[in-house]
């Protein structure tokens, strides 16, 4: 097992590239950021790194269906992951893609050596083929009705209904998400990966059970490699080749075949160090070789865990690779108790919260808070969110400075009084001190390090209340006392911003300014600042949480109107329905020239899609809106909410094709996240009711209107 000296390689698990950061992301990276900050603390020597994940059919067909190229959306994202990063403080050594040169030449190279090894297989399989789109369909893009419970529009691997697993084969009356065609079934040569060969069971069951995992991933390994009693062991072996059209990386000596993402996906965790090594001057080489002298981590989420726990270590370890030493594994973020779509994330929009100007140390405190070193979902609560902080870093932990700071700086030049060992000690009772406080960090409980370090705060609190320096200032015979009181005081903060550094940088660095701290290590806990220490004037470290912010956050301001979704307007007839004089606005977001016209360019930045409403039910507590459930032809359904409650039963829209605006930001109301506004023909002045649009016969989800 890995020693604590050796140095760390970290990761976080590659973040899809074709869409923005959501609060599972950030979540994710604060964790993997408080436990790299606390080990360099250590003095440990840390490689922290991430990549984005740029490979796969959904981000070729997404890049497909806004007119660009895979690499021009992949930049895209790209470009966005700074301002995230950097405003919550998340502070990795190096991002990098799995679209890049270092990333072909690990993956073929790990391919040829299990290749080698006689691990790789070749197999003709069968599999559903759109003949329009002249593409082999992944499951998502397949739909159709239930083989149980004949429940319509189906994935074509689940049922929503009846939670059956099926594969899509089985499907009745499937169809192409993609085309609306019927897909055939056709064969194909497939490449795999022999996990099934007792070489990789051997070697999985002695990695994955040796105690490196947490618990209850380790018995969900068990389960995967021993079975249970009710099924047998589903070890199977893995296919990891996918036909073109496909973004991914070429499989040497297989024309047209390319690996599946995920060959290439945890592949991008050392081409993201190799480049990273080679900014620095590193020997790549020596991280990466069997036997290195390196501590190799991987945070992931629990939905990934069959990925990280049999497939990435058999690879790397009949690649001849190192594997890794430890996967940590989190749960779920849930927002009020609701679950988080991975694709639309939760009701929290990070890239909100910062334009709000809300404190990512806020964020980084709570969430450090609520985690710990189980697979548990944790979930954000507002109130609470606004309690804890509020009553911890500013009640708590800030209020010692700014009671005690401004008198040392006026009344004594900022120099520290002698130590009084009395109080220092009193101090250490009621928690469990440094090393207790590190153990847990170590173990990812970050929630009960916290808690130790509160305890300690609350100490420090009740002293400075019992012995009252805004009185002992007002009395000229206690002023050796005041110099006691407010030193002792600025001492015991001190070790507390030192206890919370790896949560809070931010701060850490600005009491490091004010206080003239040297570097923020761990080791200084040991060495309390001697007398006559030189502190500056007090700087402004945290402000509270107003809990308007967190309205804010989740836009509780009135939006109930129906122009929040839909967009009804008049202009000069263009569509099929809404009789003579009336017609469509797309949206507000192409810019109006001085003339009232816009350009072609600006249309064609509104998105316009057929969707299918795919359900139609009413929201309870509103009287305008309903909720639409649409299909786009994108494999996955929007949720949009529409104020058209008036004009409208649920039950006539179900089946229905209409017409919506696909590329409008998403919105959180009230009873949920907009994805999108479904347009509706009405007169000016609204009297003649509204209109949805209707496509004529042929139209099909996900076709663009232009
Ligand atoms: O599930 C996901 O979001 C994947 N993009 C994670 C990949 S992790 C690693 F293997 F690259
Ligand atoms: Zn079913």
């Amino acid at each position: 097992m890995a020693s604590m000296s050796k140095p760390l390689f970290v990761t976080t698990a590659l973040p899809y590239a074709n869409g923005s950061f959501h609060i599972g992301h950030i979540m994710e990276y604060i964790q993997a950021d408080i436990w790299v900050r606390f080990q360099r603390m250590q003095g440990r020597e840390v490689h922290f790194v991430c990549a984005d994940d740029a490979h796969g059919a959904p981000i070729m067909l997404k890049a497909e269906s806004e007119g660009i190229t895979p690499r021009q959306l992949v930049e895209r994202i790209a470009a966005e992951r700074p301002q995230y990063l950097d405003g919550f403080h998340i502070g990795f050594d190096h991002w990098h893609s799995t679209d890049s040169p270092e990333n072909v030449e690990l993956s073929q190279d790990i391919y040829r050596r299990l290749r080698a090894a006689g691990l790789i297989a070749t197999r003709t399989i069968e599999q559903f083929y759109d003949p329009v789109k002249g593409m082999f369909l992944p499951d998502r893009y397949i739909r159709g009705e239930c083989p149980k419970c004949s429940a319509k529009d189906q994935y074509g691997d689940s049922c929503e209904v009846c939670g059956a697993v099926y594969s899509p084969t089985e499907l009745r009356n499937p169809t192409s998400t993609l085309t609306g065609a019927t897909p055939v079934l056709r064969e194909s040569e497939h490449y795999f990966f022999r996990l099934s060969d007792p070489r990789c069971v051997e070697f999985l069951r002695e990695w994955a059970l040796d105690g490196r995992l947490q618990p209850e991933v380790a018995n969900k390994a068990r389960e995967w490699l021993e079975g249970t009693p009710d099924a047998a062991s589903t070890m199977a072996d893995w296919d990891i080749s996918r036909d073109e059209p496909y973004f991914g990386i070429p499989i040497p000596d297989a024309p047209g075949k390319y690996f599946y993402v995920w060959l290439d996906a945890p592949i991008g965790y050392l081409a993201s160090l190799k480049a990273h090594c080679a900014r620095r001057g590193l020997d790549f080489e020596s991280f990466i070789k069997p036997d290195a002298d390196v501590e190799q981590v991987h945070f992931i989420g629990k939905d990934i865990i069959y990925f990280h726990t049999l497939f990435w270590p058999a690879t790397l370890k009949f690649a001849g690779y190192k594997v890794p030493d430890r996967i940590h594994v989190h749960g779920f973020i849930t927002v009020s108790g609701e679950k988080m779509s991975k694709s639309r994330g939760t009701g929290i929009s990070p890239l909100r919260y910062l334009e709000l100007g809300m404190n990512p140390e806020w964020m980084r405190y709570y969430l450090a808070a609520k985690l710990n070193a189980r697979v548990e979902d944790i979930d954000f609560n507002p109130d609470d969110f606004v309690a804890r902080v509020n009553a911890d870093l500013v009640g708590k932990l800030v209020n010692i400075a700014s009671r005690c700071a401004g008198f040392l700086v006026k009344r004594f030049d900022g120099r520290l009084a002698g130590i009084d060992h009395g109080a220092h000690e009193g101090f250490a009772e009621p928690w469990s001190g440094p090393e207790a406080v590190a153990a847990h960090y170590q173990q990812r409980e970050f929630g009960k390090a916290i808690r130790e370090v509160m305890q300690f705060a609350d100490a420090v609190n009740q002293y400075v209340d019992a012995e009252r320096p805004w009185d002992l200032a007002k009395d000229p015979a206690r002023e050796a006392d005041l110099h006691r009181c407010c030193s002792t005081a600025l001492r015991a903060f001190r070790d507390l911003v030192l206890l919370l550094a790896p949560v809070l940088p931010a701060t850490a660095e600005k009491v490091r300014g004010f206080m003239n701290l040297p570097a923020t290590d761990w080791a200084a806990l040991a060495s309390p600042l001697p007398e006559g220490h030189q502190i500056n004037a007090y700087q402004h470290l945290l402000t509270r949480v107003d809990p308007k912010q967190l309205d804010a956050l989740f836009d509780l301001a009135p939006t109930e109107a129906p122009a929040a979704a839909t967009k009804v307007a008049a202009a000069k007839p263009a569509a099929k329905s809404g009789g003579p004089g009336a017609a469509v606005q797309a949206s507000a977001s192409a810019s109006n020239s001085d003339n009232g016209l816009i350009s072609i360019d600006d249309f064609t930045r509104v998105d316009l899609r057929i969707a299918l409403i795919v359900a139609a039910e009413a929201v309870e507590g509103s009287d305008k809106l309903l909720r639409l459930t649409l299909d786009v032809g994108e494999g996955r359904l929007r949720n949009v909410f529409s104020g058209i409650k008036a004009w409208y039963q649920p039950e006539q829209l179900t089946g229905k094709l209409t017409v919506m605006v696909a590329n409008l930001a998403p919105r959180k109301m009230k009873f949920g996240i907009s994805e999108g506004m479904v347009l509706a023909a009405s007169s000016d002045n609204d009297d003649g009711g509204v209109y949805l649009l209707d496509p004529w016969p042929g139209a099909r989800p996900g076709m663009r209107v232009r």
